[in-house]
């Protein structure tokens, strides 16, 4: 297919859950006339507490989901994904283009607060992996990095906990098994696509001035470039079709899905599909 041919084709977005609809926010943002197909993997979610083998084969059986509805440009709007399964994903795409939300998030904290101290909050499998620490050093050498797992704050932002005492001391608990330095960074990176819901939290908890960094709208923006430079951006004017697809549990995909996507999803508006 050329790609005069291609540019009709929608741009395949995945996550483990609901919480990849962030990015599919700053996605729609970004290119209003993109058709885009969301895939949340909720049936396994959550990917942060498994094995790199496991996480790979889910996000290789979602992306073969995705390449079966003609996707022109994948998406993994999941900071565990593209931590562990990236480059395999790459390989099972070619030779369409694949972008992941660590890159960008990491460009994004480097460009707000060059050298400084970043303290990266993420789930266990993309701290274990050192994903955005090396990503960070790679951009800035002269960047110090503290990253923390902190699962359960998944769990709050699935849960629409966001804000109040309940988050605040649930952060502060992950924060006090720091040293003091990492405790008060320079700059927050949310590497982690639930996390962007608890920002009034992390802003009530940091320190004033810091840095709060998410991947959502730079990799938004990754994408749109990277569809120019192809030749492969939408020319039509017309506002672009969503469709929303989840591995299970449309009713909670809706009322979760609803409050990360900021507008409310009904049921009927989820297919669910198996993988
Ligand atoms: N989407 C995951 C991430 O960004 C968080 C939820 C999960 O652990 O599956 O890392």
């Amino acid at each position: 297919m050329n790609a005069s041919d291609a540019r009709g084709l929608p741009i395949g977005v995945f996550d483990s859950g609901v919480g990849g609809l962030t990015v599919l926010k700053a996605l729609r943002e970004a290119m209003p006339h993109e058709d885009l197909v969301y895939l949340g993997d909720t049936a396994r979610l959550p990917y942060g507490t498994k094995s790199p083998a496991s996480i790979s084969r889910y996000a290789c059986q979602a992306t073969a989901l995705l390449q079966q509805r003609n996707i022109k440009l994948l998406v993994v709007a999941c900071n565990t994904a593209s931590a562990v399964a990236l480059e395999a994903l790459r390989e099972q795409m070619d030779p369409l283009p694949v972008i992941g939300v660590v890159e960008p998030g990491a460009s994004a904290a480097v460009a707000a607060r060059p050298g400084a101290r970043h303290l990266v909050l993420a789930t266990e499998a993309t701290v274990r992996l050192g994903a955005y620490r090396e990503a960070l050093l790679g951009l800035d050498a002269g960047a110090t990095v503290t990253e923390l797992a902190c699962e359960l704050l998944v769990s709050l932002a699935e849960e629409g906990w966001n804000d109040g005492s309940i988050a605040e001391s649930i952060v502060l608990r992950y924060l006090s098994d720091l040293a003091d330095d990492a405790r008060h960074p320079e700059s927050v990176i949310l590497g982690c696509t639930h996390f962007p819901l608890l920002r009034d939290t992390f802003a009530a908890v940091f320190d004033d001035g810091v840095s709060i960094v998410d991947s959502a709208s730079t990799t938004a923006a990754a994408a749109n470039q990277l569809l120019t430079e192809l030749s492969l951006a939408n020319d039509e004017n017309d506002t672009g079709d969503l469709v929303l697809l989840a591995t299970d549990g449309a009713t909670r995909f809706a009322r979760v899905g609803g409050q990360f996507l900021g507008h409310d999803l009904g049921h009927d508006d989820i297919e669910v599909v198996d993988l």
